[in-house]
């Protein structure tokens, strides 16, 4: 049984192994993906969507164009973290461009043709989900579920000792998001730093197709040129995606989560209340299942 997708995104490197692992995953039938700013600027994050596409040969993938701002502020870009303009190396160029229908209209698209039957795969911040939500209210009725990576409940953040990235560049998205009452899997730090590629594991440099060179070029690039000072890469966006494939990768606690909007210091902080609730917060996962799983659909071809 395929799910129809539509993936949220800002390449950013684990994004990038995350769109091959999920280009390569015949249970996602993807309709198609929405940029937004994050990770780097959201001309970057748009570019490196549509050139990334190009490259693992879905040149026609619709990619609608998002937020370059959050609700309210200005995003942080996390060029330390993935390098100049948003990934490590440059890809070819590409004629495509993006849909003439921003995101938050082209999610409400898929929401008009597909009621009750498509997922999210929100890998950035929150920005066009939660406009999504804000301009057709109806769409809460007609998302399925949304994987979130973002978070981080029972363990610190990774931008502040509180917050996690996506969610701290917009935390008033993601409740937005969390208050809808739609079912989210919450993918955060929690899960995602304990499943990582080593700096000097040999599995990852292998890849023979075109998604698995890319992966081994981005990963060697960023181990030596972009973090010569970091030993293990942490694949968050490669779990959440490998989590709205096999769940059972994950164990989960149903809670209603909140993200700090206000506090200085706390800003970004999710916050969860265990018991009922739209969402499910992972807080354990298979290590070694999940780091097999993203490495074999990196590497395979679908
Ligand atoms: O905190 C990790 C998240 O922030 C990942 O989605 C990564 O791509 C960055 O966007
Ligand atoms: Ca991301």
């Amino acid at each position: 049984m395929t799910k129809k997708v539509v993936i949220d995104t800002d390449p950013g490197t684990d994004d990038a192994l995350a769109l091959i692992m999920a280009l390569n995953s015949p249970e996602l039938d993807i309709q198609g993906m929405t940029s937004v700013a994050g990770n780097a600027r959201l001309a970057d994050t748009t570019r490196n969507t549509l050139r990334l596409m190009n490259h693992l040969g879905h040149p026609n993938m619709p990619v609608a164009q998002g937020a370059s701002r959050p609700l309210r502020g200005k995003f942080n870009y996390g060029y330390n973290y993935h390098g100049p303009r948003g990934l490590p190396v440059e890809l070819v160029t590409t004629k495509s461009r993006p849909r003439s229908l921003r995101a938050p209209e082209y999610i409400n698209s898929i929401g008009y043709s597909f009621p009750e039957e498509f997922v999210i795969i929100a890998l950035g911040p929150l920005t066009n989900v939660a406009r999504a939500i804000q301009r057709e209210p109806r769409l809460v009725s007609w998302i399925k579920e949304i994987v979130v990576m973002g978070g981080a409940v029972e363990i610190g953040g990774n931008v502040t000792p509180y917050a996690e990235f996506n969610i701290w560049n917009d935390p008033h998205a993601a409740n937005v998001v969390f208050d809808s009452g739609v079912p989210v899997t919450l993918v955060g730090l929690d899960v995602c730093v304990q499943v990582a590629f080593g700096r000097d594991d040999s599995d990852w440099r292998e890849g023979q197709t075109t998604g698995g060179r890319l992966a081994a070029d981005v990963l060697a690039t960023w181990f030596t040129e972009t973090h010569p000072d970091l030993d293990q890469y942490a694949l968050c966006d490669p779990l959440a995606v490998a989590a709205s494939i096999e769940p059972e990768l994950l164990e989960t606690k149903s809670a209603t989560v909140s993200a700090e909007q206000e506090d200085a210091e706390t800003y970004g902080q999710t916050r969860a209340t265990y018991g009922d609730g739209n969402v499910k917060v992972a807080l354990g996962v298979d290590v070694d299942r999940a780091r097999a799983f993203v490495l074999e659909r990196i590497n395979s071809t679908h």
